[in-house]
């Protein structure tokens, strides 16, 4: 070794491996609008579809007359349930177990439901065509509200399960009744409220918001009548349960079709499940014989596809006087629209809502949760987070805020008094679930010394007394939230969709020059799987992150997998992808023993080769391996360099975060300004830096939009008055405000690298956050909760019942 010869670090550094921000590798054609989207593919002889969809909330379809609009030059065809009904695809199933109308059969359910699909030679064809089909309703008594769903004499809405008794999880209570499901010991919670010195009941609603990708649902489908085959091209989260989903209900065998999604637009949940835009493409293609597109535009994708949220949640704690939590219980009301098409694991109609205690140690805690059927989209999908722990977040952490007004302590002081310590990790909740590490209280003082809360407190103490004296008209609120994630859906034991196993994929091969492909069943829709999983490799098996080409959304390629979405990619595909290395840094070895004529046993690997223990001039690099690996295996030893890793992961990961804001809102406005908000996030071993901090972002100004403005709001009649971005909130960079990240790093004992979920945190823990702070403004005047969203109006509207404008 001379003075040239790089180090260990050195060769490290260069490798750009985990822990280095290295730059978007995705984004050299992203900015230069060089991506591949849906919408870019253009087929020879390609048609184009579009929907015709019901202007009524709720009314039967009397008839449907399409002469006119086939009579349009350039339309191919119009399809209506009738069509449908003759290859058996009126209805499809839904994730959640339940059937869902593709078009309009007999009644519509729902404002902008599907009710036909016409097939032209253009785009501009198809939708003036659209507007010829004519068709006769009767509209009927709608209900958009969930709390009124079970209620005498509610209109039914689900016709077909009239003499359905069961739900999903017992029996059904009433006929707009979906499922019942519940956790954690009643009996024990009943007696921590009995005994209580201390305790408080609200009514917290997290209202209907959408997950609006920039890129709306779409497709192309391609039914080759010779081949038999389908090509279905198309903005899917979970390519491989779309194939085998769309196998099930087109009775197309799997092998047969191929399913590929391409770049995609931000997804956030939206785009795991099968719309009837799909359905009816494939159809199309398949009547045709012609490639079919299908686009959705934004009012189309705000009112009709997936939704998320709509909880209304009647949220119990109990607390000794010197402010320890001793219960909980909670009763929800979820409204999952007029189908169940609700996105989450089969075993979790309520998702993975049982997080509810969150952060904090409770001895006892039980949840209860009704789904119901009601005249609005169905959907229910995990918006940037894992199966409704969003839900869960918000409620906790506004009840941890009003248990702490009651007593009067201060909400940082009462969360650390009743977080879990350090050594009881791992730590069984008492719904049971196992939280794999943690390291609270450390988070939570960095936070309160990073935004040196005293000093802030003091402040706001000052100008409540100014407040009080007339000389502002401006409050200050602190919001303090400490959120704890489950992300990695999923253990199979555990979770199951449509009873496909929830576990992961990664497929390498290591090419004879030391560069590389990995495949995964993974799809990404932004954030950045290109560069990340490279980085992984690059640390894993000292091959330089450059010399990998990472590979998803095709299922004719990737190994079988279940998606992206609720932060699973690095706890469950970033393992596989690491063990998938290890497979092959284990052939690799043996090939090296081999070369350097050693035992396996005397080498050691050192950053990207491996060497003889106690004699480091002696090694081979990985390329040299590599190479070797396709001329030079020990005999009896099969060539080449690859290996597949399906990952089951033995438990979820448990991200946390400790979030503080603070903001002054004008009574006489209702204007709500964002001084400061501080993010610090810990999602175990860092891959990529800055990667982390614009996932954070990202979900931090998703979480801006929901807690300030968002809302999918309905009429007494069902008409939608959100359905366009003139009417719902979608933050600009105008509004956004500025965001400080921090972290703090505790390692997942059971994960290979140690690395937790990130994608969703900052879409938990923001919102509770932003709420908090509203409500803390106003607490001191003795408000204890105000609904979200926190728009100029409503926080007037509570100023004003507040008697701030008398
Ligand atoms: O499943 P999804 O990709 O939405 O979420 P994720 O697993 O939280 O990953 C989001 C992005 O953050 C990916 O590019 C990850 O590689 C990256 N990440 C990271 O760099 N370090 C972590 N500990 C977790 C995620």
């Amino acid at each position: 070794m001379n003075d040239m010869t790089p180090t260990s670090a050195e060769r490290a550094a260069k490798l750009e491996g985990m822990g280095c921000k290295r730059k978007r590798v995705e984004d050299i054609r992203f900015v230069q609008g060089k991506g591949n989207y849906v919408d870019d593919l253009n087929l020879p002889g390609m048609l184009y579809g579009d929907l015709v969809r019901s202007p009524h909330a709720h009314a039967r379809v009397k008839k449907i007359d399409t002469a006119k609009a086939a009579a349009v030059p350039g339309v191919v065809a119009v399809i209506t349930a009738e069509t449908l009904k003759t290859v058996n695809l009126a209805w499809m199933p839904t994730l959640a177990g339940d059937v869902q109308m593709v078009l309009a059969d007999g009644k519509v359910l729902f404002q902008n439901q599907e009710v036909a699909f016409v097939i032209a030679e253009s785009r501009e064809a198809a939708a003036d065509a659209v507007e010829l089909v004519e068709v006769e309703y009767e509209a009927l008594p709608c209900n958009v509200d969930p709390l009124k769903a079970m209620t005498d004499g509610a209109p039914m809405i689900r016709e077909d399960l009239k003499d359905k008794t069961d739900g999903a999880h017992g029996k059904r209570k009433h006929y707009n009744h979906i499922f019942s499901w519940q956790a954690g010991d009643k009996a024990a919670a009943d007696a921590a409220f009995q005994k209580a010195d201390v305790t408080i009941r609200e009514m917290i609603v997290y209202p209907r918001c959408h997950p609006c990708p920039l890129e709306t649902c779409q497709c192309v489908a391609s039914f080759d009548k010779i081949k038999g085959e389908l090509t279905l091209w198309g903005t899917f989260q979970a390519p491989h349960v779309i194939r085998t989903v769309g196998s099930l209900i087109s009775k197309i065998p799997e092998h047969k079709i191929h399913v590929i999604a391409p770049d995609i637009g931000g997804g956030f949940g939206n785009k795991v499940g099968a719309y009837s835009g799909y359905i009816c493409a494939i159809v199309a293609s398949i009547v045709t014989g012609r490639p079919v597109k299908w686009t959705e535009d934004r009012i189309e994708n705000l009112s009709t596809t997936a939704f998320a949220r709509d909880f209304y949640m009647d949220m119990e704690i109990a607390a000794t006087r010197d402010g320890r939590v001793t219960g909980m219980r909670c009763y929800t009301i979820a409204d999952h629209g007029a189908f169940d098409a609700c996105a989450n694991a089969t075993k979790w109609p309520a998702g993975l809502f049982s997080i509810i205690s969150g952060s904090y140690d409770f001895p006892a805690a039980y949840c209860l949760v009704d789904g119901v059927y009601t005249n609005k989209a169905p959907g229910g999908v995990a918006y940037r987070c894992s199966f409704r722990v969003t839900e869960a977040a918000y409620c906790i952490e506004r009840a941890m805020d009003i248990m702490a007004q009651k007593l009067g302590i201060d909400p940082a002081e009462f969360r650390l008094k009743n977080l879990i310590r350090r050594e009881q990790f791992p730590y069984t909740s008492a719904f049971g679930w196992q939280y794999d590490s943690g390291d609270y209280h450390t988070a939570m003082n960095k936070a309160m010394e990073s935004m040196n809360y005293k000093k802030l407190r003091a402040e706001q103490k000052a100008k409540r007394e100014a407040f009080k004296r007339g000389e502002t008209r401006e409050l200050m609120g602190i919001g303090v939230a400490f959120f704890t994630e489950i992300v990695g859906a999923g253990p199979s034991r555990a979770c199951d969709i449509l009873g496909i196993a929830m576990f992961d994929s990664a497929e390498i091969r290591i090419h004879p020059t030391g560069s590389g492909i990995c495949r995964l069943g993974t799809k990404s829709q932004g954030q950045g799987h290109e560069t990340t999983y490279a980085q992984i490799i690059a640390t894993e098996l000292g091959i330089p992150a450059d010399s990998i080409t990472v590979e998803e959304g095709n299922t004719d390629t990737a190994p079988y997998g279940l998606g992206t979405y609720g932060s699973r990619s690095t706890p469950v595909s970033g393992a596989a992808t690491a063990m998938a290395c290890r497979k092959i840094k284990a052939k690799a070895q043996m090939i090296a023993a081999y070369m350097l004529e050693v035992h396996d046993d005397d080498l050691e690997w050192d950053v990207d080769r491996f060497r003889v223990k106690g004699n480091p001039e002696r090694f081979k690099t990985m390329t040299e391996l590599a190479w070797a690996a396709y001329h030079e295996v020990p005999p009896g030893m099969e060539p080449g360099l690859e290996a597949i890793n399906y990952y089951d992961p033995p438990n979820f990961t448990y991200p946390f975060g400790a979030y503080i804001s603070v903001v002054d809102v004008d009574v006489d406005t209702g204007t709500v300004k964002v001084r400061r908000f501080y993010a610090l996030d810990d999602c175990g071993t860092r891959i990529n830096p800055m990667i982390i901090e614009g996932q954070i972002h990202g979900g931090l100004t998703e979480a801006f939009g929901i807690a300030m403005g968002q809302e999918l709001h309905y009429d007494a009649d069902g008409n939608i008055t959100t359905a366009s971005f003139m009417d719902y909130f979608l933050p600009t960079a105008v509004e956004t405000p500025h965001w400080e990240t921090d972290w703090t790093t505790t390692p997942s004992p059971h994960h290979p690298i140690g690395a937790k979920g990130v994608g969703e945190s900052p879409n938990v823990g923001g919102v509770p956050c932003f709420s908090n702070a509203v409500n803390d403004a106003f607490a001191f005047l003795g408000s204890t909760h105000i609904q979200m969203p926190h728009d100029n109006w409503r926080t007037w509207t509570a100023a004003d019942k507040l008697g701030l404008h008398a």
